[in-house]
């Protein structure tokens, strides 16, 4: 059967950094909170104007060079984001324009902080049919220009970083399961009755009172802004992420501590130490970027292997543990053998 496997990884942050102290000037909180709280030191939000396709450009060009290949060897992107550049079309189009790609299918998803690993399995799905070889999935954000930058949204925007990451996932074959680089499993998980403790109300259909999506009112109301219910959104990250993880692992007959890296969602430090206590790993073994770049939802994990690459701590033949928790609620996890 045909498999899948990650050739090339690539990221890209905004140069400009927002540290706590930062924050401080705008929005009545102080670097001690976020970090006693989060973990998150800085992030990058963008200056200039940039859109997440933007960003999404010099991910996908870095994950291209590192795979060795030709663009045009690209047969499919997949475009995870919450942070679209327009209402539609989906960014991956904007993405697919930009690469000078154009006739290949480009798909946007959304998932929120599970965007990339639902992407994963679904580049892994179609490269396992034999209907595409060479996929780019990106995960790329814009937070910055959607958040509440005043205090009465600050228990939210200090926690969004902008950034993008991408892969290239490619069919190759598999003759030794334990030692030739291929993506194992993912599994996939949602529980729409949590949809309202973490989302953006407006625009949509579903606020539709006078057959409008958006009008003053919403907005005076700050509707466009995140709500999220923080203490509900961490109780339940740390729950579906530890059972989501032990289950891709039990169904590959494996033990935590025999993962040699894990690349989890980063939200929170607190989530992912909490993590890693129940799963019995050292905390070694989990590479966290949340003080650097705080939450990046979809780009999160592929930012986060690409550091991993640089700093020598993911390396060839690895076996990779990835988790993720979002709005949705949505939770998922994979095995790569890296
Ligand atoms: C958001 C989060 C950090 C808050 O931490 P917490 O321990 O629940 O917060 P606490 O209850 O200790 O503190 C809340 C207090 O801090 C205040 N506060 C909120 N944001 C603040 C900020 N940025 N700076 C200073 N104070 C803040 C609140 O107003 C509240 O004050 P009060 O007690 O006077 O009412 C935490 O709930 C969390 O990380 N949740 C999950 C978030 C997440 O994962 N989101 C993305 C999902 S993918």
């Amino acid at each position: 059967m045909k498999r899948s496997k990650i050739i090339g990884v690539g990221s890209y942050v905004p140069p400009t950094i927002f540290t706590n102290h930062d924050l401080e000037k705008m929005m009545n909180t102080s670097d001690e909170w976020i970090v006693q709280r989060t973990g998150i030191k800085e992030r990058r939000w963008v200056q200039d104007g940039e859109s997440t396709s933007d960003l999404a450009l010099h991910a996908a060009n870095e994950a291209i060079k590192n795979a060795g290949i030709s663009k045009e060897e690209i047969d499919m992107i997949i475009f995870a984001t919450i942070s679209p550049d327009h209402e539609f079309p989906g960014t991956g189009c904007f993405l697919q324009a930009k690469l000078n790609l154009p006739g290949i299918p480009a798909i946007d998803i959304r998932q929120q902080c599970s965007g990339f690993v639902y992407g994963l399995s679904i580049a892994d799905s179609f490269i396992r049919t034999g209907q595409y070889k060479k996929i780019l999935l990106i995960g790329a954000e814009v937070h910055s220009s959607g958040l509440n930058k005043t205090p009465e949204g600050r228990d939210i925007s200090v926690l969004f970083g902008d950034g993008a990451g991408a892969v290239i996932v490619s069919e190759c074959e598999v003759n030794d399961e334990n030692k030739d680089p291929h993506i194992i499993s993912t599994y996939l998980h949602a529980d729409g009755s949590f949809a309202k403790e973490l989302w953006i109300c407006a625009p949509g259909t579903g606020v539709n009172k006078n057959n409008v999506r958006i009008d003053h009112s919403m907005l005076d109301q700050g509707l466009h802004f995140a709500y999220m219910n923080g203490k509900k959104v961490f109780t339940n990250a740390v729950k579906r992420m530890c059972e989501v993880t032990l289950k891709c692992l039990n169904n590959a007959k494996l033990k935590p501590n025999d993962v040699d890296l894990y690349l989890f969602h980063q939200a929170n430090l607190r989530i992912n130490e909490a993590l890693a206590e129940r799963l019995e790993i050292h905390p070694d073994k989990v590479f966290n970027t949340i003080h650097k770049y705080a939450n990046t939802t979809a780009a999160t994990i592929p930012i986060g292997m690409n550091d991993a690459v640089k700093a020598g701590k993911l390396k060839p033949g690895m076996l990779v543990g990835v988790a993720a928790f979002g709005s949705g609620f949505t939770w998922c996890s994979g095995l790569i053998r890296y």
